[in-house]
């Protein structure tokens, strides 16, 4: 299927980042026998696969700005165009040998994502956004799920770990969840989680203390794949309020009337 030149520009970036993820992966299962464990190695394929993309996308691109998660910020001459990327999008699967995680890349013009890129090396799913063009899963057309009653939705959420976020609040929104839901997934790569809700396979997604880089191919993804994106307060911008809801109309309205309000 033929895309346009700037998603053949994220897609061979992802690729070749991908590779090298996958490469890593291989070696992390030698390495998780060690007493020290692989963290130290997968900091260097997480640093590795975001020069490669830095690398990449501003040869392509030259002057657009660049936000990643490892190397921080670097701006550009172009101030209107700014890629947003995750080199490696659910670390604690990747560091563990497990097969979810991925290379996210959202690209903003002015304050709007106007594409998304996301990879998964480990099982080659990959998944992409354009303003306007619709959203894809290997050249097969997404669209979010039908279903309207909360109790037959399978619905993924973030789970906040010893040392980060509320864990208290965090329990609570499960248990109200848990109570009305079909099924409760927790799978550890918040760019993934979009890229399911998009492709009709999870009904609804929700978390908290995301950064930009979580959030902005996964939304694009979501909203092309006809689907609501917003913060928790139901009508705020994810990337501003760095917590997600996410379904279709129907989902996204059930899970902010309920989410909403056990914040306060
Ligand atoms: C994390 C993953 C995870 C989410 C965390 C994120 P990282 O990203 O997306 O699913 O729950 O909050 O920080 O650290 O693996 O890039
Ligand atoms: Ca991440
Ligand atoms: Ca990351």
């Amino acid at each position: 299927m033929l895309h346009s030149a700037l998603i053949n520009v994220m897609v061979k970036a992802a690729r070749r980042a991908g590779r090298s993820l996958k490469r890593d992966l291989g070696e992390i299962e030698n390495l998780q026998v060690s007493l020290k464990g692989p963290a130290n190695f997968v900091t260097m394929a997480d640093r590795r696969a975001e020069e490669m993309l830095y690398s990449d996308l501003s040869k392509a691109r030259p002057g657009y700005g660049f936000i990643g998660e490892e190397g921080g910020s670097r701006v550009g001459d172009d101030k209107t165009h700014t890629w947003i990327v995750d080199p490696l999008d659910g670390t604690t699967n990747f560091l563990h040998g497990i097969p979810q995680f991925a290379i996210s890349i959202g690209l903003q013009r002015e304050s709007t994502i106007i594409a998304g890129v996301i990879y998964n090396p480990a099982n080659e799913e990959l998944y992409i956004a354009e303003r306007g063009k619709g959203a894809f899963l290997n050249d097969q057309r997404l669209r979010v799920a039908g279903r309207r009653k909360l109790d037959e939705c399978v619905i993924a959420c973030g789970l906040p770990h010893i040392g980060r976020g509320d864990l208290e609040l965090s329990r609570v929104e499960m248990s109200e969840i848990q109570n009305r839901v079909a099924g409760l997934r927790r799978f550890g790569a918040a760019s993934l989680d979009m890229a399911f809700v998009a492709a009709g396979r999870l009904d609804g997604y929700w978390e908290r203390d995301l950064q930009p880089w979580d959030l902005a191919a996964g939304q694009i993804l979501v909203r092309e794949a006809g689907g609501i994106v917003s913060g928790i307060e139901g009508d705020d911008e994810p990337l501003k309020s760095s917590n997600v809801i996410c379904g279709n109309e129907f989902v996204h309205a059930e899970l902010v009337k309920i989410l909403k309000p056990l914040a306060k």
